[in-house]
C-alpha cells in the first residue's frame, strides 16, 4: 500500500481523503497544522466505511511529522478564495503556507510525488519547483475544468458525460483554454453535433464555473468536483496508468516556452509525469495559449 497524504483538511482535503479511502488507494493520512481538525475529519469519514464498503481508513493528525516516508502528497492547504476574489489574489498568503510546506516535504519524503491542488495552483506549483528543483511536483492544472467541460459539452450535446472527450489547457484561471478544436463525443468531432453557438457557452460556462460557484457559496469555493478530479489523478499514480490530465508544469521548451508555469497534456503513472504532448493547435487555440503564458510570465516575474 502506498502511503498518501493530504495536507490541509479544508473542504477540498477532506473529500479528496474522502474519495481515495472510497477507492481504496492506500494508506492515507489528512495533515492541519489545526489540532482536532484533521482527526475530527478523518472520524468522520471512517464512519463511512460501512457504506463504502472499504477497509482503506484516514488517520488524522497535526503533526508534519506524518509525512514520514509519504509516496504521494497532495497540497491542499492555504487560504480559500471568497467572493470577490480571484485565484491569484490568494497567492501572497499561500506563498508563505507553500514555503513552509516544501520544508516539512524535504525533510519528511524528498522522493514523494507531490500534486499541488491550492490556488493560485500553477504559479504555487512553479514556484515549489523552483524552490525545490529535485521535488517531484506538479499541479491540478486544468484538470477541474476539463472535466466541467466535459460536463457542460454533454449537457450541450444531450449525451452522457461518459461519451464526451476533451481537455483544457493553458492555466487554472479565466485565461484557460478549452480545446474545442479536439473535443469529441465518442469520437465524433464536436463541431459536428453542437452549433457553435452553443459551443461559446460551453467555452464561457466552463471558464466562469469556479467563479460562479464562489459568488454562490460566498466563503469557499466548490470541492466535490474537485477532489474527485484529485482522487482520480492519484488513482493513475498508484495503479500506474499512464492517464492524461492537464496538469500544472514548468515548461522546458514545450509548445515555445521555458520556465513559466502552464498547464499541459501530461501522461501521469507511477513515478509521475512521464512525458507531456506537444499537440498542433488551431491558430485560435494557440493565440489563446500565447496570451495564457504571456499573463503566467507576468505573474512570476513580479515575483522573481
Ligand atoms: C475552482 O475552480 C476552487 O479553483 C477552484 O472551483
Amino acid at each position: 500500500m502506498e502511503k498518501i497524504v493530504v495536507i490541509g483538511a479544508g473542504n477540498v482535503g477532506a473529500s479528496s481523503a474522502a474519495a481515495m479511502a472510497g477507492e481504496k488507494l492506500g494508506d492515507i493520512y489528512l495533515y492541519d497544522i489545526l489540532e482536532n481538525i484533521a482527526a475530527g475529519r478523518a472520524m468522520d469519514i471512517n464512519h463511512a466505511s460501512p457504506v463504502m464498503h472499504t477497509d482503506c481508513l484516514v488517520t488524522g493528525s497535526h503533526s508534519p511529522e506524518v509525512l514520514s516516508g509519504a509516496d504521494i502528497v497532495v497540497i491542499t492547504a492555504g487560504i480559500a478564495r471568497h467572493s470577490g476574489m480571484t485565484r491569484l489574489d490568494l497567492l501572497r498568503q499561500n506563498l508563505q503556507v507553500m514555503t513552509g510546506i516544501s520544508g516539512f516535504i524535504m525533510k519528511f519524503c524528498p522522493h514523494a510525488r507531490v500534486l499541488v491542488v491550492t490556488n493560485p495552483v500553477d504559479v504555487l506549483t512553479w514556484y515549489l519547483k523552483n524552490l525545490q528543483p529535485d521535488m517531484n511536483v506538479f499541479g491540478l492544472g486544468c484538470s477541474l475544468d476539463t472535466v466541467r467541460f466535459r460536463h457542460f459539452i454533454a449537457e450541450a450535446a444531450g449525451v452522457s458525460a461518459d461519451c464526451v472527450q476533451g481537455m483544457v489547457i493553458g492555466a487554472h484561471t479565466d485565461d484557460m483554454v478549452p480545446l474545442v478544436s479536439r473535443a469529441t463525443v465518442s469520437g465524433i468531432p464536436l463541431r459536428e453535433i453542437v452549433s457553435s453557438e452553443a459551443l461559446d457557452t460551453v467555452c464561457q460556462r466552463t471558464r466562469a464555473a469556479g467563479t460562479l460557484i464562489v459568488d454562490m457559496l460566498r466563503h469557499h469555493s466548490g470541492f466535490y468536483a474537485a477532489s474527485q478530479v484529485v482522487s482520480r489523478i492519484v488513482k493513475a499514480m498508484v495503479l500506474d496508468r499512464h492517464e492524461i490530465f492537464p496538469l500544472s508544469v514548468v515548461c522546458a521548451g514545450e509548445y515555445g516556452y521555458d520556465k513559466i508555469p502552464l498547464a499541459l497534456p501530461a501522461v501521469i503513472g507511477h513515478r509521475g509525469i512521464y512525458r507531456i504532448l506537444d499537440i498542433e493547435l488551431e491558430p485560435g487555440e494557440r493565440s489563446d495559449l500565447d496570451r495564457c503564458a504571456s499573463a503566467m510570465n507576468e505573474v512570476i516575474q513580479g515575483l522573481s
